[in-house]
């Protein structure tokens, strides 16, 4: 199926109540596998690329691959660049074939964050099929080149999260609950859950209804994320845990076999644990089934 926007895949799981995969990646195995993990699974999924590795091998060669991986695949399959801060990459990714894009103005006042949504959203919007991504408050940790320490971390103000929406713009939204990027450093992570479900309802009540996005998903338990998804959470974005499954897999396979010199073996493994874990999540957070 061609690449798509992020809307309609979002409005459906927002509707019927399940989360889709937002992965992160970092290579093209890790990609492949993504769009083979949601092929066994018939599952609808985000392809997430960071700053870093969006310029490590350049938009248009990331936006090129994952079109060709989406076409061959019955499911749909969206293209997210993640917590960017940058208009002008935000606007070469656009060019280049991302069909969601996520500003990341969560560090500004409030209404510079919504000055620079907005013209990503029109940027978008006048392109095409484009959806955005914007956030407000910030999720603390750290996801590539945006840094947060958790006592700075603000969390999305309920009062505010409709109005940034309106006047943003935004078609996906990403408030601040308390989730953080990377490994949490407590088994039990302070998640403000009914600032999600108030933020959930408060966005109900407008039409077409705006779909809500769940940062950090590494480390949560998975009756945390049964109940986050349950809240309203649609989009599930998940990166450290395939980090670790990338470097894991690689030193576990160098460990066993380091006298072979045969790359595609070392990549076969590497990609048969990522469609293992991205099935996992697919189904934890209920997309199996819903392409
Ligand atoms: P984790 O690294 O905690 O999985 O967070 C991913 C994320 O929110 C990417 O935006």
């Amino acid at each position: 199926m061609p690449i798509s926007s992020a809307s309609e895949m979002l409005r459906r799981a927002t509707e019927e109540g399940y989360a889709i995969g937002a992965f992160n990646v970092t290579s093209f195995v890790q990609m492949l596998a993504v769009v083979e993990a949601a092929t066994a699974k018939r599952a609808p999924v985000i392809i997430q690329t960071s700053v870093t590795p969006t310029l490590f091998f350049g938009p248009s060669t990331i936006a090129a691959a994952c079109r060709a991986f989406a076409d061959d695949a019955p499911v749909p399959v969206c293209l997210h660049l993640d917590h960017c801060t940058d208009v002008e990459l935000c606007k070469r990714c656009v060019d280049a074939g991302y069909t969601n894009i996520m500003i990341d103005g969560s560090q500004l006042d409030f209404d510079c964050n919504i000055a620079v949504t907005r013209e990503i959203v029109e940027y978008c919007h006048s392109a095409g099929d484009v959806s955005v991504e914007g956030e407000l408050g910030t999720v603390s940790g750290v996801e590539d080149q945006v840094a947060v320490v958790e006592d700075e971390a603000a969390l999305c103000p309920v009062d505010k999260a409709v109005e940034f929406v309106e006047r943003s713009g935004v078609d996906v939204f990403a408030p601040a609950i308390g989730t953080a990027h990377g490994v949490y450093t407590t088994p039990d992570p302070k998640i403000d859950f009914r600032r999600l479900e108030e933020i959930v309802q408060l966005l109900a009540r407008r039409e077409p209804r705006t779909p809500v996005v769940i940062h950090g998903g590494t480390g949560l338990g998975a009756d945390i994320v049964r109940r986050l998804v349950g809240l309203g959470g649609s989009k599930f974005n998940v990166s450290t845990d395939l980090k670790h499954v990338l470097i894991d897999t690689t030193a576990d396979y160098l460990a066993q076999h380091r006298e072979s010199y045969n790359p595609g073996k070392l990549d076969s493994a590497v990609k048969e644990a990522h469609v293992a874990r991205i099935g996992e999540w697919i189904e934890l957070l209920g997309s199996t089934g819903r392409a």
